[in-house]
């Protein structure tokens, strides 16, 4: 019987993706996967350290892991724990220290050494391995091929920042900015649609700082690289994120109007809709530039919506600021949002900031906030009652005979349909809607 692993993933899509990666290596290897932990004789946990939440989260699942492991050895089965992600990268070896039973960690840079490093487990030739390189050569050169699994597919072209953003430690746990070269991110794309993809969403820490080379070793746009993926037969849909607002380009906007396959929808975070906030975030953007950016989106193409990032109680942040941020809402009438109370990361300048910003009063602004942002989604989202809207099935309901999918704007629908409907784009009469989903038939 082969064995089996489970994987957890935390963290933003770019860890979604490494973890399909990192699924398919382990099949490659002869492992099966498996939605129950306990039957699992490798759990993977693939972390993310944005926020202090998310890395707590590990180690709470760690400790239930362990219990799993010691119940299985009392049935003489083996458990490895690994532990993968931006975690590992910040943490180094306390990981062994806080939970001295993970058997190997590895951080977002070297998941392509996965096999080796569980050979050496395997093989007894280490009590545990950790592995936190910067590497010279990137794993993307290293990784086995990449097929789809659904309709839609990530693909990444481009990791790690250079921005440094003083509240954010993706500069440390993912490194310098890469990208792809466009050879490879197109051959990827091409596997991507043969083996089912209608959908490719590119991605990257800052996918519009995109600068890959060609073969002719020539840097190239984003926008370039759109306009060469959107070629591919068969592709219906593309996307990228998340872009840094800074760094849009009239070249990358023209993309919204002359590409037919790109979809209405951006995520363009802006954290903050106040000047002084933003320069003390290091952001490049100032609110009139970014309100600038949206309305030439918008000219580009008059059906564009748009999502964003907010980060509420930024040291220092008054109600003044956070007035300004409300008002940035009202005014770009986002369709849907991320938004977090301001978390102290180790090592980034933010932390040691003067005047950080009580608890309570980061909760009273993140409430504030959220209401005015789900109000802007359930308007939306009721404005879409009534229409006809392609809808890609991606994964099966709660009821039977119940399928999921999405529209153009990334709003999740509920349609009663046959099964067949599974990873194909149909055209769904949208009848109902809440804050968070539509419901529909297709027609
Ligand atoms: N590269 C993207 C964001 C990546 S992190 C960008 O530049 O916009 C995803 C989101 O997490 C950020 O947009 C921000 O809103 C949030 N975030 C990052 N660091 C945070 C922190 N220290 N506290 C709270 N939220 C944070
Ligand atoms: Fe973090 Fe800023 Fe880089 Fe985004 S642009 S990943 S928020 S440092
Ligand atoms: Fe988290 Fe790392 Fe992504 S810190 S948000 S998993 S880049």
């Amino acid at each position: 019987m082969s064995e089996k692993y489970f994987i957890k993933t935390y963290g933003c899509q770019m860890n979604v993706y490494d973890s399909a990666r990192m699924a398919s290596m382990l099949e490659a290897m002869g492992y099966e996967k498996t939605e129950k932990q306990s039957e699992a004789d490798l759990v993977l946990f693939n972390t993310c350290h944005i926020r202090e939440k998310a890395a707590e989260k590990l180690f709470s699942d760690l400790g239930r892991a362990l219990l799993i492991k010691n119940e299985r050895l009392e049935k003489g089965l083996k458990t490895v724990i690994g532990v993968a992600g931006c975690v590992v990268q910040a943490e180094d070896e306390e990981i062994f220290k806080r939970a001295p039973y993970v058997d190997f960690a590895f951080g977002p840079l070297t998941y392509h050494r996965l096999p080796e490093i569980l050979k050496k487990i395997k093989e007894k030739k280490a009590e545990n391995v950790l592995d936190t390189d910067f590497p010279a050569v990137s794993k993307f050169d290293f990784l086995p091929e990449n097929k789809a699994h659904g309709g839609t597919a990530f693909l990444a072209i481009q990791e790690g920042c250079n921005n440094f953003c003083t509240y954010c430690v993706v500069p440390y746990t993912r490194g310098a900015e890469y990208s792809r070269p466009i050879a490879d991110v197109i051959s990827e794309a091409k596997r991507l649609v043969s083996s089912g993809a209608l959908e490719l969403n590119l991605l990257g820490q800052n996918v519009n700082s995109y600068h890959g080379e060609d073969e002719n070793g020539h840097e190239r746009s984003l926008a370039y690289l759109l306009n060469k993926v959107a070629e591919i037969d068969g592709l219906k849909r593309l996307r990228y994120t998340t872009s840094y607002p800074a760094d849009v380009t009239d070249e990358l906007i023209a993309c919204h109007h002359n590409i037919e396959i790109l979809m209405p929808y951006l995520h363009l975070p802006v954290q903050s809709g106040s000047n002084r906030i933003l320069k003390l975030m290091n952001r490049r953007h100032t609110r009139e530039t970014y309100l600038e950016t949206v309305q030439k989106l918008k000219e580009a193409n008059s059906k564009l919506e748009m999502s964003s990032d907010f980060i509420v109680g930024f040291p220092s942040e008054t109600d003044e600021d956070f007035e300004q941020t409300l008002d940035l809402v009202q005014k770009v009438q986002y369709i849907q949002a991320f938004s977090f109370k301001y978390s102290k990361r180790p090592g980034t300048p933010a932390a040691v900031m003067e005047n950080q910003v009580e608890e309570k009063v980061k909760k009273e602004r993140l409430d504030i906030l959220q209401n005015k942002l789900f109000t802007l989604q359930e308007n939306f989202n009721k404005a879409s009652i009534g229409k006809v809207m392609d809808v890609l099935f991606e994964e099966k309901g709660r009821h039977k005979g119940q399928l999921i999918g999405r529209t153009p704007y990334m709003q999740n629908v509920h349609v009663v349909t046959n099964e067949e409907n599974m990873f194909h784009i149909q055209k769904v009469l949208i009848e109902d809607a809440t804050t968070n989903s539509l419901k529909g038939k297709v027609i």
